[in-house]
């Protein structure tokens, strides 16, 4: 008999439910994105986020079990993104997760935003293990090696800023809508990389990441470009700073997939959306025929709730259960998640 995971996502500004099968078929997948509201405001408004949520929950499941065509009973579990994010959001998810739990049933499961990223390639491809997945979101920059399933290792982190998070932040210096990363994603392959950005490689034998610096050397660049009467193509600008992200990205994850013998390598989270990242992975891991590379679709990068629904579902089969004392965990971390009982 086949396995049907609801999945819930309220973790920042897209509200979204999915239901899919056996962990690997999306059936239904409804995103209703808040983007228009807080792009006055040149960022994600925790208040209006939540308020968005609530308006909007009742209406995505809604939509979510007419595209299924089936019912709630139908059910086997209800996969909810429990955290990171912001907590009002994330309350308004676990609470209609809760609420559909306790009328009908149905076992609950809260989902680590971050597995669900990763989580989204396996609705595109198996997994082979030993796998490595690099985690490139808005509030994420992170390498993390699998060696089975709900196995989760984090050998790279950020060390500041998270590769989206430099993305908006040199958007907006550029005068670009938020959020920035898809603007200066298309600039870029209009403009020249002519403009020598510094690459954070950190020590030797680090799998780290920093992107600050980066992000003061475009502000700087612009600055004194501006105070010399200079006027720098935006799109060059753009090309230049997506250069040395891309550069820094591929290289880590080249030498750590490499490192650790992965099967796999899986791009995860909505900087993987970006074309160029795409292009310089692709052709980086031509060396390595071996490895097998993997992008989940653009539809899949960014948030939605089929990822939850697709990690959901290895954590129902792996046992885990979550009370209805479940609650929104705005900083829970990977590795706690991993390791929960
Ligand atoms: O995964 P996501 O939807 O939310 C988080 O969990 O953070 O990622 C959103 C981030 C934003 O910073 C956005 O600018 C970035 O992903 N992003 C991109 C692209 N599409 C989205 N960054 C670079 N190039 C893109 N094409
Ligand atoms: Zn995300």
């Amino acid at each position: 008999m086949s396995e049907y995971i609801l999945g819930i996502e309220t973790s920042c500004d897209e509200t979204a439910a999915a239901i899919v099968k056996d962990g690997r078929d999306i059936v239904a997948n409804v995103v209703a994105s808040q983007i228009d509201s807080h792009r006055r405001f040149g960022g994600v408004v925790p208040e209006i986020a939540s308020r968005h949520h609530v308006e909007q929950i009742t209406v995505v499941l809604e939509e979510t079990f007419q595209q299924a065509g089936i019912t709630i009973e139908d059910i086997d579990a209800i996969a909810v993104t429990e955290g990171p994010g912001l907590v009002g959001a994330l309350l308004v998810g676990v609470n209609a997760a809760k609420g559909l739990a306790f009328a009908h049933h149905k076992p609950l499961i809260g989902v680590h935003h971050i597995a669900g990223h990763i989580y989204a390639n396996r609705l595109e491809k198996e997994f082979r293990f030993p796998l490595l997945a690099l985690v490139v979101s808005g509030g994420h920059t992170e390498l993390i090696l699998m060696r089975e399933h709900g196995d989760f290792d984090i050998i790279g982190e950020t060390r500041d800023d998270a590769a989206g998070e430099a993305y908006d932040k040199v958007a907006r210096t550029l005068s670009l809508p938020y959020p920035g990363g898809p603007q200066i994603d298309q600039l870029a392959t209009e403009g020249e990389a002519n403009i020598d950005f510094p690459r954070a490689w950190l020590e030797e034998d680090s799998f780290d990441f920093s992107f600050s610096g980066l992000k003061s050397a475009v502000i700087n660049t612009l600055h004194n470009a501006k105070q010399k009467g200079q006027t720098l193509e935006s799109k060059d600008v753009a090309a230049s700073f997506q250069a040395s992200v891309v550069e820094v990205l591929t290289e880590k994850t080249f030498k750590a997939a490499t490192q650790y013998q992965v099967k796999q390598v899986i791009v995860a989270g909505g900087v993987a959306a970006n074309k160029g990242l795409r292009q310089s992975m692709i052709a980086k891991f031509k060396q390595a025929p071996a490895i097998d590379l993997l992008f989940p679709p653009l539809s899949l990068c960014t948030d939605n709730a089929a990822m939850i629904a697709a990690a959901g579902s290895i954590a129902y089969q792996q046992g885990h259960r979550a009370g209805l004392d479940l609650n929104a965990n705005p900083s829970f971390s990977l590795e706690r998640y991993a390791k929960r009982p």
